[in-house]
């Protein structure tokens, strides 16, 4: 159905709310509505969190890492990374099988083919049954089911945040903010996980970013931006165009296009640890 035709429920931020496929007990509900708005984040993501893991191997000598996917849901930042699959194939491979068939085929998969053998996977998000999904099929080593926007994360969610060494999101800030990604930061005490956020552009990581750097990052923009996914209505993009243009953005030939667009923040602790920041 062509999305001007289409009616969605918007969340308070103006976007399209999936709150009620967040849920459930396998990923089909929310790949099948993802793959009808094209939704590709996750895929373009793929090579540049390769990237961070391989930067951050070479300036630590760390060959077996944890990282950390917020607002993971099902897995699928793991599933990607782990896999020689795109978001397409990924999507394809859930077809009409029980939760616990789809469990077992994923982790037979996995089994013949982890691309990261070394890398532990961590995932936190606020639904519990897309995380028991993607630690049962084997994506995800551990997990935390956490809403950390209003609350500390308990002594063992802490301990767990606190082996993270890398921590990555897409499609996730804007439901979380500052407060979560603190949270996320000082859980160890000492080490500060290298991060890599897909933000939309409607959001702003500026406040973020003001907030890491008391802590000892330094936080970059990096070139380009990124397809995230289409409009799901006509009243999500004007309301998101108006969001835009209100804040200074330029969504010519971008989100007046017909798609949502996200920017990549990088932050990593500051080698002199001064409190400098190449955004402001
Ligand atoms: C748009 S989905 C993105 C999922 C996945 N990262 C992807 O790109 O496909 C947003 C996810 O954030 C989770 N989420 C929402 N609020 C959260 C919070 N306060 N803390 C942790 N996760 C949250 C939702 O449950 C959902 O799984």
């Amino acid at each position: 159905m062509p999305a001007s035709l289409r009616t969605t429920v918007l969340d308070t931020t103006g976007k399209a709310s999936f709150d009620d496929i967040y849920e459930r007990p396998d990923p089909r509900e929310y790949y099948a509505r993802m793959s009808e708005l094209d939704y590709r984040i996750p895929e373009l993501a793929k090579p540049h969190f390769q990237q961070l893991i391989e930067d951050h191997h070479a300036a630590t000598g760390i060959a077996a890492p944890t990282v950390l996917d917020i607002g993971c849901s099902y897995g699928v930042n793991a599933a990607l990374l782990r896999l020689d699959v795109g978001m397409k194939d990924l999507v394809a491979s859930y077809g009409t099988q029980s939760t616990a068939e789809l469990v077992a085929r994923d982790r037979e998969v996995l089994a013949e083919g982890d691309l990261l053998p070394n890398v532990r996977f961590l995932g936190m998000d606020a639904s519990g049954p897309a995380l028991k999904y993607a630690q049962d099929a084997g994506f995800l080593h551990g997990i935390v089911h956490a809403d950390l926007e209003s609350a500390d994360p308990t002594e063992e969610q802490r301990a767990l945040l606190a082996s993270a060494d890398l921590v990555i999101s897409t499609g996730c800030v804007g439901y979380v903010t500052d407060a979560t990604l603190l949270r996320v930061a000082r859980a160890h005490g000492g080490k500060l996980p290298w991060m890599a956020h897909f933000v939309l552009r409607m959001f702003s990581f500026e406040p973020i970013a003001a907030q890491l750097a008391t802590l000892g990052y330094r936080t970059e923009l990096a070139p380009g931006v990124f397809q995230q996914r289409r409009f799901a209505s006509d009243d999500e993009q004007s309301g998101v165009l108006n969001t835009l243009e209100a804040n200074g953005i330029d969504t010519e030939g971008l989100e007046s296009d017909g798609w949502l667009y996200a920017q990549l923040y990088l932050s990593r602790p500051s080698p002199t640890l001064s409190i400098e920041q190449d955004m402001h």
